[in-house]
């Protein structure tokens, strides 16, 4: 696991380029005797673009309400280039105000009786920034935005998405060195999504920020990550490039949630040194018992239901995948996922035959870890 935790006050004498800009240790928030987050450890350099993602109730807006200071955290630390902000211990130590960052959650209450500009000034008044300088940054980043004309205009009048860049404006104006964000496109529809991803790219190579982004979607996850830390009840099952998750998960967790679609994981039994899955010999085993082998869709073959070393399998989804087609199928309680180099309608309910390689992708013990 690619975490390194440094141990350090503030004022210490490390090179500024090489302080990280973010460094989370053994971080924790607990309610009651319930964790929310637990032993979370991550350090990413300047100007990454961290996500944070996990399904629903994992802990990614706990973990982001702690970096924003909105919430204390009960154990361990967060330091932002190289000053401690927060502790387990000495709780909040810079407050909301004080920690240079910025913030967008998918609720982006802008303020209702203020024309764009004047949300996106707003900060800059805070700051204390002069008229001059205001009038400035506010033209550059409704710009950098493509929403300068729109300045003019109140939230109501204007779509969701213009009030998406609005909120990214008004947090990018101020100039903060770390960006915040929990799910700011989840309002948004898919069309718009896509493009909001690109745009926010864009904003975090032209800012040089770090950013660190919360979704629920694998997919947004890799498209704009070069850190990604999947949660699961509230713990890191792995933290890494979004490469490192794609080709080699150390989860069985990990293997099921990445990937479009995510990699297949077929629980088999040791008889006689081969794996057997559904009465079918997959191949030679190392190990004796249970495990669960991993295989990517594009090495599953379609055949014919009955046909000889095929799972026999019913199909439940079958969908057009740019001149391929990605065909879901049950063994029993196994969803299988291939894709197939043509186009071909499978029906819903359809008996049909797959054939697994007999080398896995991947093997991992019943518990879900990587054995290789
Ligand atoms: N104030 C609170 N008191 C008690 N439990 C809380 C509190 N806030 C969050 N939790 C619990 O902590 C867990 C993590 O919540 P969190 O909001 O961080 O999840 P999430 O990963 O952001 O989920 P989602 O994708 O649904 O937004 C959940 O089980 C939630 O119910
Ligand atoms: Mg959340």
């Amino acid at each position: 696991m690619n975490i390194h935790i440094r141990e350090r006050q503030e004022g210490t004498d490390m090179p500024q380029a090489q302080v990280p800009a973010i460094e989370i240790s053994h971080l924790e928030r607990t309610y009651g005797t319930f964790k929310a987050v637990s032993d979370v450890n991550i350090t990413v350099p300047r100007g990454s673009f961290l996500v944070l993602v996990g399904p629903s109730g994992c802990g990614k807006s706990t973990m982001l309400r702690m970096l924003a200071g909105l919430e204390i955290p009960t154990g361990g630390s967060i330091i932002f280039e190289g000053r401690e902000v927060a502790s387990g211990s000495r709780g909040i130590i810079r407050g909301p105000a004080d920690r240079d960052c910025g913030l967008v959650f998918q609720s982006y209450a802008l303020w209702p009786h203020m024309t764009v500009a004047a949300n996106v000034e707003w900060p800059l008044k805070v700051a204390k920034w002069s008229g001059v300088d205001r009038k400035a940054r506010v033209a550059e980043v409704l710009k950098l935005m493509a929403i300068d004309h729109l300045a003019e205009r109140y939230p109501n009048e204007i779509s969701g998405g213009q009030q998406q860049r609005v909120a990214i404006a008004r947090m990018i104006a101020p100039r903060p060195k770390i960006l915040l964000f929990d799910e700011p496109l989840s309002n948004l529809d898919a069309k718009l999504r896509v493009e909001m991803r690109t745009e926010l790219m864009r904003v975090h190579r032209a800012t040089g920020a770090t950013s660190v982004y919360v979704t629920h979607d694998q997919v947004e996850a890799l498209t704009m990550a070069t850190h990604v830390a999947v949660l699961k009840d509230g713990r890191v099952d792995q933290f890494g490039s979004p490469d490192e998750l794609l080709h080699n998960p150390r989860t069985a967790f990990v293997a099921t949630f990445i990937g479009t679609p995510p990699a297949n994981l077929v629980p088999v039994t040791a008889v006689d040194g081969s794996w057997f899955f559904a009465g079918v010999r997959l191949g030679p085993s190392q190990d004796a018992g249970s495990a669960q082998l991993m295989y990517r869709a594009e090495r599953l073959g379609v055949t014919d239901h009955g046909a000889e070393n095929a799972v026999r399998a019913e199909v439940v989804e079958s969908v057009p995948l740019a001149g391929r087609t990605m065909v879901t199928a049950l063994v029993g309680e196994t969803r299988l996922t291939a894709v197939i180099d043509r186009m071909h309608r499978f029906a819903i309910g359809e008996p049909i035959g797959i054939r697994l390689p007999s080398e896995p992708d991947g093997v991992f013990d019943e518990k879900g870890i990587r054995r290789s």
